[in-house]
Parts: C-alpha cells; structure tokens; sequence
C-alpha cells in the first residue's frame, strides 16, 4: 500500500512533454534518429563572455553560500539596465525586480500570492499550459477567455467582459504568443490595462520571446501608461539568452506587488548560485548584433519550418514571432494526435499537437525551432518521402 496523494495530484496530470519525451528518449535509446521539433529547448549556445563570466565567478570563495531573496543588487541593476535599453522601460533595480528560477516558477509564486480557493483566473483558450494548471493547483476556477483567428490571435475583450465576476482575480496574457506566434502590439497592451484596471484584475503577462524573430523592436507591457497600477510583467533569460537549462528569470512590477510576491517566494526556495547571476549580468549586456546573429540562424530554420508545414499540406500565418511555428492542418489529415504518433513512429520526426495548448488547438501543430536548419531538412525530406 502507498499513501494517497492530496486531492490537488490526482487532479493534475503529469506535463504533456514529460511523458513525450520518455517516448523520444526511448526510441533513441534504441538506436533511432529521432529529430525532435517539438519543445521549445533552445539548442545555441549562451555568447561566449557569459560562459567565462560563469567559471571566473565560480572560483571566486563568496561564490558558494546562500544567496539575497531578492536576487544580488548587480543582477536586479542588469535587468534594469536591459529593460531601459530594450523597452525603453525604467525599472527601479531596488524595489521594482524579482529575480526567478524562471518564469514558470513566478506562474506558481504569483498563483499562490494573489489566488484564494474560489477566485477566478482569466487564460487564453489557447496559451501555456502552466497557467491553467498552477490555478487549479491552488483551488482557483480556470476561464478560458476567446482567441480571435481571424484578427491575428487577439483576445475577444467584449467576450471577456462578459466572464468576468467579483471572484475575478487574474487574467494571463502572452503576447509574443506561445503558441500561435501571434505578435505583441500597443494597442493591445492598452486594451489589456484598461480592462484590468476597470475590472480591478491583476494583469499577467508573460514575456518570453520578445527578441525572437521579432519584426519589429520588442515592447513590454511596462512601457504602457498606467500598467504598473495593475500588472506584473515576466521575463526570461531562457529564450532570449540561450540559458533555459540555467533556470534564470525575473518578475517587474511596482513595489507592492514584488513585495507581496516575496513573501510566498522567500519561504520556498533560498536564492540563486551567485556565478550564475554574475554570468547573467554579462549575459543582460550581450550586444545588439549578438540578438540579431541569434535570429538569423533562427531564420535559416523557420525557412526549412515552412517547407515542413507545406510538405503537411498545412497553412500558417506570416507574421508569426517567437521560436515556434504554429501551423492548420488541412482537412484530409483525421487528428492532430494520429499525425504526431505517426511521424513520431514512422519518420521519426517528434513535433507538438496543438491540443496540449487548449481545445482550440486541435486542428493545429507547433514546430519548435530549436535544432540545425539541416536536421530540419533532413526532417521535411523523411516526409517527403
Ligand atoms: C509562454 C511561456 N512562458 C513561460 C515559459 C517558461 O519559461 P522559463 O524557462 O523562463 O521558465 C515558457 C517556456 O516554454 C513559455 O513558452
């Protein structure tokens, strides 16, 4: 007999991609090429000064002990620094930042800071799967607010208007969207602070691949008028800075909200290795053309992307953005999940339904962009042929 687990468990299921990748790794380890497009792991690597920051850091003798809650004053002065200079964006380093091992870990911290069993939570119909989950986790009641196709991904703010309730605590927002690619705009962050800040909810927004394939210089929701009464931002330096395996984000907000965060934050973990944050703060500085070298190899692989959509008969969006390829299955293909397996199993070619983003997704796949351009060929030849 083994004891039960809590009520929470049983309601959650394990992560899409960690059973998948026990199906990939399995393959593989029976001797298959298995090329695998389906989850978003960065394969490039950190810029070279970030990677000799980290050793030099790390034989330093104050390198190895406990760490500040709140991050080391030169990563929190870095992140201001690279808010300024990316969004135009003035974050006080002292009050206004949080550093996180990630920004998944800042879902689970912010749902446990603001969430009472019963409130509500805004998602997007299609988006993360972590802030569906994580509400869950804590007692919240999970709404999913409409995805307009047609206007390019936009959330449906009349339709919001009408989920909304006194419970209504959160809403999320990810704009680059995972996993449609749909861009972000001002005028869509204006919309998104005017309604939280009518509806008095705490506006989310996930901010992850706003230097990846942008077509235009990236924004965050912080640069908006008024976004700091309402709204915390997240951030990464997994997707922008090739460090997802590091575990290094952060969350920007005004300091009542960084404060409030902390208090959960500070009884669960205890800070960061202090050579990672030294490396961060070269890693925050890396150059412009560092970025736009990274996207031109990013480039090369979205090219063979689309001639793998194509080889599916799929149709996609042109003014996607982010590290991923969403793409509509045409209708001689049954399910997303037969087409998954079979490529999996037959090519050997590992991509993801969209259904793991949402019920909406079901007609769709993503492509993640994260290998060679070559094994992304290779990849549209196995099908091909
Ligand atoms: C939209 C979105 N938010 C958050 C994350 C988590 O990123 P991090 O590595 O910063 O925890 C991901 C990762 O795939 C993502 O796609």
């Amino acid at each position: 007999m083994i004891i039960d687990t809590a009520q929470r468990t049983k309601q959650t299921s394990e992560y899409y991609f960690s059973v998948k990748l026990a199906e990939v790794r399995k393959l593989i380890a029976e001797g298959n090429d298995v090329i695998n497009l389906g989850i978003g792991n960065p394969d490039m690597m950190p810029s070279q000064k970030t990677l000799i920051a980290l050793s030099e850091a790390a034989q330093k003798p104050q390198a190895h002990g406990y760490q500040p809650y709140v991050g080391t004053p030169a990563f929190r002065n870095a992140i201001a620094g690279f808010y300024a200079h990316t969004y135009g964006v003035q974050l006080d380093p002292g009050s206004e930042i949080l550093p996180l091992l990630g920004s998944k870990e800042g879902i689970t911290h912010i749902s446990l800071t603001f969430l009472d069993p019963g409130d509500e939570v805004l998602v997007p119909e299609l988006g993360y799967p972590a802030y569906r989950a994580v509400s869950q986790m804590v007692g919240a009641i999970v709404k999913e607010y409409p995805l307009l196709e047609q206007e390019g991904w936009q959330p449906d703010w009349k339709a919001m208007e009408s989920l909304v309730t006194p419970r209504t605590k959160i809403i999320w927002l990810n704009y680059p969207h995972m996993p449609t690619g749909a861009p972000a705009t001002r005028q869509l962050f204006e919309n998104a602070v005017a309604f939280a800040k009518k509806h008095q909810i705490l506006l989310c927004h996930d901010n992850p691949y706003s230097l990846i394939l942008n077509k235009k210089p990236p924004i965050s929701l912080l640069a908006t008028q008024g976004a700091k009464d309402v709204a915390i931002e997240l951030n990464s330096m997994s997707k922008s800075h090739n460090m997802a395996g590091w575990r290094l984000g952060w969350l920007s907000a005004s300091k009542a909200y960084v404060n409030a965060v902390l208090t959960i934050k500070s009884n669960v973990d205890s800070g960061m290795f202090w050579a990672m944050q030294e490396a961060a703060v070269t890693a925050l500085k890396n150059s412009d053309a560092w970025h736009t070298e990274r996207n031109a190899v990013y480039q090369g692989r979205l090219d063979a992307a689309e001639a793998l959509l194509n080889a599916l008969g799929c149709t996609w969006d042109q003014k996607q953005e982010g590290m991923f390829l969403w793409g509509k299955l045409p209708e001689t293909v049954v399910s997303a999940e037969i087409l998954v397996n079979t490529l999996l199993i037959e090519k050997h070619v590992f991509i993801a339904p969209g259904f793991i983003f949402g019920p909406k997704g079901q007609r769709y796949i993503r492509l993640a962009l994260c290998m060679p351009k070559e094994r992304i060929w290779e990849a549209v030849k196995r099908i091909k042929d």
